[in-house]
């Protein structure tokens, strides 16, 4: 298996590292346009290998697609990440021509592959990636939902004073303030959590997820790499080794939930074609006007980048 993995800033190098150590390909392509970076971090992920133990080879190249052909997953990580102040959606302009440019190489040196978005905003960028590769849905997916559902997780695990290995937890909507945790799906060791959480603080850990990436500007004045990185792999994982994981996944959806043609995160089988199904849950009055104001914000989006 052959996994490329496009941008080796933090997030790039930190996907490619996780992918490594996990063993989840035997080869590893890191590409970057600034000569050099991609090469030595590849580097330094092979160097690595001998103390943590894998075989997984990484290789790194600046801008020569030719080594990424016929890999089975890419995934896109390249633009500018946010500052301190900006929104993910304050990115569109200079992104979306990242995604376009990189999307093209990709599709001229690996046609079968699974595309998985990283970049922001991120579900016009999927959207992006499937304007320009022309891929059948399945194909081009974003990341958010693993990353946005962790941060709930964690949370919760804190709060619970429990192991983050039992919480279960799906969430749905747009990867932005508007993404919709949903309490009445999420369990401590098959507990339902409203049975072990007041309600003033589960909505608390919910108003923080939503805001979890912009806590981390904040703090560092650039976003995050560790949970991002591994959650990307985490869905590489789950295509290269035909898992069948249910994920919450950014994908195009085509009448469920009654909505057409806008990218949402929504849970999904995952497996070595992609999404292999859309998963559709019952929503109450409430779940649904959430996502419907998720859906409206990421329509916005998708016009602005149709301008
Ligand atoms: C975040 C970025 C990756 O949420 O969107 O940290």
């Amino acid at each position: 298996m052959k996994v490329t993995v496009v941008g080796a800033g933090n997030v790039g190098a930190t996907v490619a590292d996780v992918l490594a150590y996990r063993e989840v390909a035997n080869e590893i392509v890191l590409l970057d346009i600034k000569e050099g970076v991609a090469e030595g971090k590849a580097l330094d992920i092979f160097q690595k290998s001998p103390i943590t133990m894998y075989d997984s080879r990484t290789v790194g190249v600046t801008n020569d697609y030719a080594r990424t052909a016929d890999s089975d997953v890419v995934v896109i990580t390249s633009g500018l990440p946010r500052k301190p102040g900006m929104s993910r959606d304050d990115l569109i302009g200079v992104n979306s021509g990242i995604v376009k440019s990189v999307t093209e190489q990709v599709v001229k040196y690996s046609p079968n592959a699974v595309i998985v978005i990283v970049s922001n905003p991120l579900d016009v960028m999927t959207y992006q990636a499937h304007l320009t590769s022309k891929f059948p849905r399945n194909k081009v997916i974003g990341m958010a939902g693993v990353l946005d559902t962790a941060r709930y997780k964690a949370f919760l695990a804190e709060a619970l004073n429990v192991s983050v290995k039992d919480i279960q937890a799906v969430l749905l909507g747009g990867h932005g303030d508007t993404m919709v945790p949903l309490p009445r799906y999420t369990t401590v060791g098959g507990i339902p959590v409203t049975e072990l959480i007041d309600m003033d603080k589960l909505n608390a850990i919910v108003e923080r997820t939503k805001v979890g990436g912009g806590e981390l500007v904040k703090l560092m004045g650039t976003s995050a790499w560790y949970a991002p990185g591994a959650a990307a792999a985490q869905m590489v994982e789950a295509i290269v080794k035909d898992q069948k994981r249910v994920f919450p996944v950014c994908v195009k959806l085509e009448g469920e939930y009654g909505i057409n043609d806008c990218y949402l995160g929504v849970p999904v089988v995952l497996g070595k074609n992609g999404v292999e199904k859309v998963l559709e849950l019952k929503l109450d009055k409430a779940e649904m006007e959430l996502l419907q104001t998720s859906r409206k914000h990421v329509l916005e989006v998708m016009a602005v980048l149709q301008k």
